[in-house]
């Protein structure tokens, strides 16, 4: 250990940081190992870099907006409006069916989130969402899977990005499981950043930890070739990855469509916008700077931008970031290995970051007393030559949880999937009763092992011997 701890206080001190170890002469022996070993894991390096670009900032009073540049709404391929556009659309998806049957799509799911504003002990991903059976986030997602691997008659990889804060959690979560019942599930764990004082000082969360936390998910490309993820789906041929937030139970994670204008578009990147329901809702927009693709955080929109309208009095900036890609994997990989130049800006954000005071006791901010780092899986955007932004029907792909009350919260998460739900029985004929909301006065649930969109609940649906009554508790598989 004594050399251990020789070479890491020499590295710490060098930069300035050794107020890591203020605490050092209190701690025992496992507690002074504990502190090494994650001293000794850190990154140093990159996280100096960082810093010293945060300091230059804060002193230039830059703030975290980073657009300084003008921007304009980027384009996008609209829903199907006319007969023209419905015949691209299903072009698209046989396109797209063809690929899912040739088996070159793999999934990556972004679940190493902290999930703050939720607040739910426990990984976001085993968080109970659906209104009758009460399954978890990982559950839909893994019945999506197990829909499309049938129907394709290909197994279908799934990577879980975990972090150090929820990768244990999560392996065990599935082993409770039994993977539910999927073969190919692959954990990738992202890296993580310390956070730092507005003076650039990396902070401890107790005396013998470092306040650390996951690198954003644009921590997904380095976590995906560090973990071979990338060579074995190139030995297989797999060239598409399929990437989407564990937040979202609506996320189409496998859908024909997106999948054949992805191709189609020989694209870099696809992403899946939606249409911003109101100015000041919080979600990234894409954008054109420079003539490329971006997404700009709404936080990073001028106020006066996020409300301008046109003459229809529909929003300039509406088109919504759904957190729904798709990649080519070599330009995946390129992103991981960060050659040439290929390297994600860094994003700070103050945060609430609990930690200690100078006695060793414990701080829960009320007020964001730290900046944490991380890096965002859009900004692959600005390195694409190719990349297309296809609409997606809101109501239909879109309903994160994000807080455990009000907007983007469990039950409006839970009312968005019963009245999709609701839509799809009516569309079929049923004459449930439904209020002006488009909601019934009742929980139903239509499982993903039955059909996960509405075209394919409607053949399933069409096809079956003996149909449903649909009432309160209904669960249609
Ligand atoms: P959010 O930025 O909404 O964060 O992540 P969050 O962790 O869910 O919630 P808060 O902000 O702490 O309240 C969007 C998606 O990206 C994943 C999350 O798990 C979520 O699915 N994510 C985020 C990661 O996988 N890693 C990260 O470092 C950050």
């Amino acid at each position: 250990m004594e050399k251990l701890r020789r070479e890491v206080f020499e590295k710490l001190e060098q930069y300035g940081q050794e107020q890591v170890f203020r605490f050092w002469d209190e701690l025992n022996n496992d507690e002074r190992l504990s502190l090494c070993r994650q001293a000794g894991r850190m990154d140093i390096d990159r996280l100096t870099g960082i810093i010293d670009v945060l300091l230059e900032r804060e002193k230039n009073q830059e703030g975290s907006h980073q657009w300084k540049v003008p921007f304009s709404p980027a384009s996008y391929i609209s829903l199907p409006l006319d007969e023209t556009s419905r015949c691209r659309w299903e072009d698209a998806y046989n396109l797209g069916e063809q690929i899912l049957n040739e088996g070159c799509v793999a999934v990556l799911t972004a679940a190493g989130g902290q999930g703050t504003r939720l607040g739910f002990e426990g990984p976001k991903g085993a968080f109970a969402v659906t209104p009758v059976k009460g399954k978890s986030l990982f559950q839909i997602f893994a019945e999506k899977i197990r829909f499309a691997e049938k129907r394709y008659g290909n197994p279908i990889h799934w990577f879980i990005m975990t972090s150090d804060r929820n990768h244990n959690e999560i392996i065990g979560f599935f082993g409770k499981n039994n993977s539910f019942n999927l073969s190919n599930v692959h954990f990738i764990k992202q890296g993580s950043l310390a956070a730092v004082t507005t003076e650039g000082k990396i902070m401890l969360e107790d005396k013998w930890h470092i306040a650390m936390h996951p690198d954003g998910h644009g921590g997904a490309f380095r976590a995906f070739v560090a973990s071979g993820a990338n060579a074995m789906l190139e030995a297989q041929n797999i060239d598409i990855i399929s990437y989407s937030q564990i937040d979202n139970p609506l996320t189409p994670i496998i859908d024909p469509y997106f999948i054949g204008f992805h191709k189609k578009n020989q694209s870099q990147i696809s992403s899946r916008m939606i249409l911003k329901t109101y100015p000041e809702e919080k979600v990234g927009v894409f954008c054109l700077i420079y003539g490329r693709p971006a997404v700009v955080e709404y936080s990073d929109l001028p106020t006066d931008q996020a409300i301008e309208r046109d003459r229809s009095g529909t929003l300039r900036f509406k088109t919504g970031n759904a957190g729904i890609h798709l990649f080519d994997r070599n330009f995946f990989t390129l992103l991981g290995t960060e050659m040439n130049g290929y390297i994600l800006p860094l994003h700070m954000a103050k945060k609430k970051i609990p930690t200690i005071d100078a006695h060793g006791k414990p701080i829960d901010p009320e007020m964001p007393n730290g900046i944490k780092f991380e890096t965002f899986i859009f900004d692959a955007l600005q390195f694409a030559e190719h990349s297309i932004i296809v609409e997606g029907d809101r109501k239909a792909i879109f309903s994160p949880i994000k807080n455990a009350v009000g907007l983007d919260s469990p039950k409006t998460c839970l009312q968005d999937q019963v009245r999709l739900f609701s839509k799809w029985l009516v569309a079929a004929g049923s004459d449930m009763p439904i209020d002006a909301k488009g909601l019934p006065p009742f929980n139903i649930e239509v499982s993903p092992l039955f059909a996960d969109n509405e075209r394919d609940f409607l053949m399933k649906w069409i096809h079956l011997e003996k149909r449903p009554t649909i009432s309160s508790g209904s669960y249609i598989e």
